[in-house]
Protein backbone atom coordinates (compact mmCIF):
# COMPACT_ATOMS: atom_id res chain seq x y z
CA UNK A 1 0.00 0.00 0.00
CA UNK A 2 2.93 2.41 1.22
CA UNK A 3 4.65 1.24 -2.15
CA UNK A 4 1.69 2.21 -4.15
CA UNK A 5 0.83 5.59 -2.30
CA UNK A 6 4.56 6.27 -3.03
CA UNK A 7 4.58 5.81 -6.72
CA UNK A 8 1.52 7.93 -6.87
CA UNK A 9 3.71 10.51 -6.13
CA UNK A 10 6.70 9.98 -7.99
CA UNK A 11 7.15 13.60 -9.35
CA UNK A 12 10.07 12.56 -11.88
CA UNK A 13 10.07 9.71 -14.72
CA UNK A 14 12.98 7.74 -16.85
CA UNK A 15 12.27 9.62 -20.53
CA UNK A 16 13.92 9.34 -23.75
CA UNK A 17 14.33 12.00 -26.17
CA UNK A 18 15.34 11.86 -30.03
CA UNK A 19 17.28 14.62 -30.57
CA UNK A 20 18.84 15.43 -34.08
CA UNK A 21 18.62 11.44 -34.57
CA UNK A 22 20.15 10.37 -31.49
CA UNK A 23 18.52 8.81 -28.78
CA UNK A 24 18.94 10.47 -25.01
CA UNK A 25 17.52 8.12 -21.99
CA UNK A 26 17.42 11.00 -18.41
CA UNK A 27 15.60 10.82 -15.51
CA UNK A 28 13.87 13.82 -15.10
CA UNK A 29 11.39 16.18 -12.98
CA UNK A 30 8.06 16.29 -14.63
CA UNK A 31 8.56 19.90 -14.05
CA UNK A 32 11.69 20.16 -16.58
CA UNK A 33 10.81 22.09 -19.56
CA UNK A 34 12.73 20.58 -23.03
CA UNK A 35 14.74 23.92 -22.72
CA UNK A 36 16.23 22.99 -19.56
CA UNK A 37 16.72 19.64 -20.14
CA UNK A 38 18.67 20.28 -23.48
CA UNK A 39 20.73 22.85 -21.78
CA UNK A 40 21.70 22.09 -18.26
CA UNK A 41 20.81 18.26 -18.59
CA UNK A 42 22.25 17.28 -22.47
CA UNK A 43 24.76 20.33 -22.57
CA UNK A 44 22.79 21.10 -26.07
CA UNK A 45 23.39 24.37 -25.37
CA UNK A 46 22.95 25.92 -28.76
CA UNK A 47 19.28 26.56 -27.83
CA UNK A 48 18.95 29.37 -25.82
CA UNK A 49 16.91 30.88 -22.79
CA UNK A 50 15.86 34.52 -23.31
CA UNK A 51 12.68 34.94 -21.32
CA UNK A 52 11.83 32.19 -20.58
CA UNK A 53 8.00 32.55 -20.58
CA UNK A 54 7.63 32.00 -24.56
CA UNK A 55 8.01 36.03 -25.22
CA UNK A 56 10.88 36.03 -26.95
CA UNK A 57 11.45 32.51 -29.42
CA UNK A 58 15.06 32.76 -28.61
CA UNK A 59 14.58 29.13 -27.60
CA UNK A 60 12.62 27.48 -30.80
CA UNK A 61 13.41 24.38 -31.29
CA UNK A 62 11.52 22.17 -33.95
CA UNK A 63 9.35 19.52 -33.42
CA UNK A 64 8.13 16.87 -35.48
CA UNK A 65 9.41 19.40 -38.31
CA UNK A 66 7.24 21.95 -36.36
CA UNK A 67 8.36 25.41 -34.54
CA UNK A 68 7.74 25.02 -30.78
CA UNK A 69 9.39 27.18 -27.83
CA UNK A 70 11.17 25.15 -25.73
CA UNK A 71 10.38 26.84 -22.54
CA UNK A 72 6.90 26.13 -22.83
CA UNK A 73 7.32 22.82 -23.26
CA UNK A 74 7.81 19.98 -20.56
CA UNK A 75 10.42 17.42 -21.13
CA UNK A 76 8.18 14.66 -21.05
CA UNK A 77 5.60 15.41 -23.64
CA UNK A 78 8.63 15.80 -26.42
CA UNK A 79 9.37 11.69 -25.63
CA UNK A 80 8.59 9.95 -28.75
CA UNK A 81 9.06 13.12 -31.07
CA UNK A 82 11.40 14.34 -33.37
CA UNK A 83 13.01 16.93 -32.18
CA UNK A 84 15.86 19.35 -34.00
CA UNK A 85 18.15 21.97 -32.06
CA UNK A 86 20.25 24.39 -33.88
CA UNK A 87 23.19 21.89 -33.90
CA UNK A 88 21.32 18.90 -35.76
CA UNK A 89 19.83 21.42 -38.77
CA UNK A 90 23.49 21.28 -40.81
CA UNK A 91 24.35 18.27 -43.04
CA UNK A 92 27.60 17.55 -41.44
CA UNK A 93 29.96 20.46 -42.67
CA UNK A 94 27.16 21.61 -45.31
CA UNK A 95 25.11 24.40 -43.37
CA UNK A 96 21.93 24.57 -43.78
CA UNK A 97 20.54 27.18 -46.07
CA UNK A 98 18.90 29.06 -43.85
CA UNK A 99 22.65 29.15 -41.20
CA UNK A 100 24.23 29.78 -44.74
CA UNK A 101 21.87 32.76 -45.85
CA UNK A 102 22.62 34.42 -42.11
CA UNK A 103 25.93 34.31 -42.70
CA UNK A 104 26.03 35.79 -46.14
CA UNK A 105 23.22 38.28 -45.35
CA UNK A 106 24.59 39.25 -41.95
CA UNK A 107 21.49 38.19 -39.98
CA UNK A 108 22.56 38.51 -36.69
CA UNK A 109 24.82 40.70 -34.57
CA UNK A 110 25.49 39.39 -30.70
CA UNK A 111 23.87 36.04 -32.03
CA UNK A 112 22.13 35.22 -28.93
CA UNK A 113 18.99 35.20 -30.99
CA UNK A 114 20.31 33.48 -34.30
CA UNK A 115 19.26 29.79 -33.16
CA UNK A 116 16.26 30.19 -32.41
CA UNK A 117 15.43 32.49 -35.55
CA UNK A 118 16.84 29.91 -37.81
CA UNK A 119 15.09 27.11 -36.00
CA UNK A 120 12.30 29.41 -36.65
CA UNK A 121 12.76 29.96 -40.12
CA UNK A 122 13.22 26.47 -40.90
CA UNK A 123 10.13 26.24 -39.65
CA UNK A 124 8.58 29.15 -41.22
CA UNK A 125 9.43 28.29 -44.63
CA UNK A 126 8.23 24.61 -44.39
CA UNK A 127 4.54 26.24 -43.45
CA UNK A 128 4.96 28.62 -46.26
CA UNK A 129 5.62 25.89 -48.97
CA UNK A 130 2.61 23.82 -47.58
CA UNK A 131 0.74 26.57 -48.36
CA UNK A 132 -0.35 27.90 -44.62
CA UNK A 133 -1.45 31.30 -44.58
CA UNK A 134 -0.34 33.97 -42.03
CA UNK A 135 -2.24 36.54 -40.53
CA UNK A 136 -0.93 39.32 -43.36
CA UNK A 137 -2.18 37.11 -46.45
CA UNK A 138 -4.77 38.75 -47.96
CA UNK A 139 -6.57 35.58 -50.20
CA UNK A 140 -6.37 32.62 -47.51
CA UNK A 141 -8.52 29.99 -50.00
CA UNK A 142 -7.24 27.02 -50.54
CA UNK A 143 -7.21 27.29 -54.17
CA UNK A 144 -5.55 30.24 -54.14
CA UNK A 145 -2.25 28.47 -53.44
CA UNK A 146 0.64 29.68 -51.18
CA UNK A 147 1.12 33.71 -50.99
CA UNK A 148 4.32 35.59 -52.18
CA UNK A 149 6.84 35.62 -49.33
CA UNK A 150 7.07 39.44 -49.05
CA UNK A 151 8.87 40.93 -46.61
CA UNK A 152 5.63 41.72 -44.64
CA UNK A 153 5.01 37.83 -44.75
CA UNK A 154 8.55 36.67 -43.70
CA UNK A 155 7.79 39.67 -40.87
CA UNK A 156 4.61 38.63 -39.46
CA UNK A 157 5.84 34.72 -39.98
CA UNK A 158 9.02 35.43 -37.68
CA UNK A 159 7.26 38.29 -34.95
CA UNK A 160 7.49 35.49 -32.42
CA UNK A 161 11.11 35.81 -32.46
CA UNK A 162 12.34 38.93 -31.25
CA UNK A 163 16.27 40.33 -32.12
CA UNK A 164 17.62 42.66 -29.05
CA UNK A 165 20.30 43.58 -31.61
CA UNK A 166 17.52 45.15 -34.38
CA UNK A 167 19.35 42.38 -37.42
CA UNK A 168 15.35 42.21 -38.48
CA UNK A 169 16.71 43.60 -41.59
CA UNK A 170 19.05 40.96 -42.47
CA UNK A 171 17.45 38.69 -41.47
CA UNK A 172 14.22 39.22 -43.43
CA UNK A 173 16.24 38.88 -46.61
CA UNK A 174 18.16 36.07 -45.04
CA UNK A 175 14.60 33.90 -44.40
CA UNK A 176 13.70 35.40 -48.22
CA UNK A 177 16.78 34.20 -49.77
CA UNK A 178 16.54 30.84 -47.96
CA UNK A 179 13.32 30.17 -49.29
CA UNK A 180 13.99 31.17 -52.86
CA UNK A 181 16.85 28.22 -52.81
CA UNK A 182 14.66 25.70 -51.30
CA UNK A 183 12.09 26.61 -54.36
CA UNK A 184 14.79 26.42 -56.60
CA UNK A 185 15.76 23.39 -55.47
CA UNK A 186 12.35 22.00 -55.54
CA UNK A 187 11.82 22.90 -59.13
CA UNK A 188 15.27 22.02 -60.19
CA UNK A 189 14.81 18.09 -58.75
CA UNK A 190 12.12 16.99 -61.43
CA UNK A 191 14.29 18.34 -63.79
CA UNK A 192 17.48 16.08 -62.64
CA UNK A 193 14.90 12.89 -62.44
CA UNK A 194 13.59 13.30 -65.78
CA UNK A 195 17.56 13.40 -67.10
CA UNK A 196 18.28 10.57 -65.69
CA UNK A 197 15.01 8.57 -66.83
S1 LIG B 1 13.16 31.61 -23.75
FE1 LIG B 1 11.50 30.57 -24.66
S2 LIG B 1 10.39 32.12 -25.68
FE2 LIG B 1 11.94 33.19 -24.61
S1 LIG C 1 21.66 39.29 -32.92
FE1 LIG C 1 21.69 39.96 -30.87
S2 LIG C 1 19.71 39.47 -30.12
FE2 LIG C 1 19.60 39.09 -32.23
Amino acid sequence: MRKKQLMALSTSSVITLKINGEKHTLPVDHRTTLLDALRERLDLTGTKKGCDQGQCGACTVLLDGRRSVACLQLAVTAEGREITTIEGVADGERLHPVQQAFLELDGYQCGYCTPGQICAAIGVIEEHAAGWPSAVTEDVRPEAGPPDLTAEEIRERMSGNLCRCGAYVSIVEAVARAAQTRQDAATALPDAEEAVA
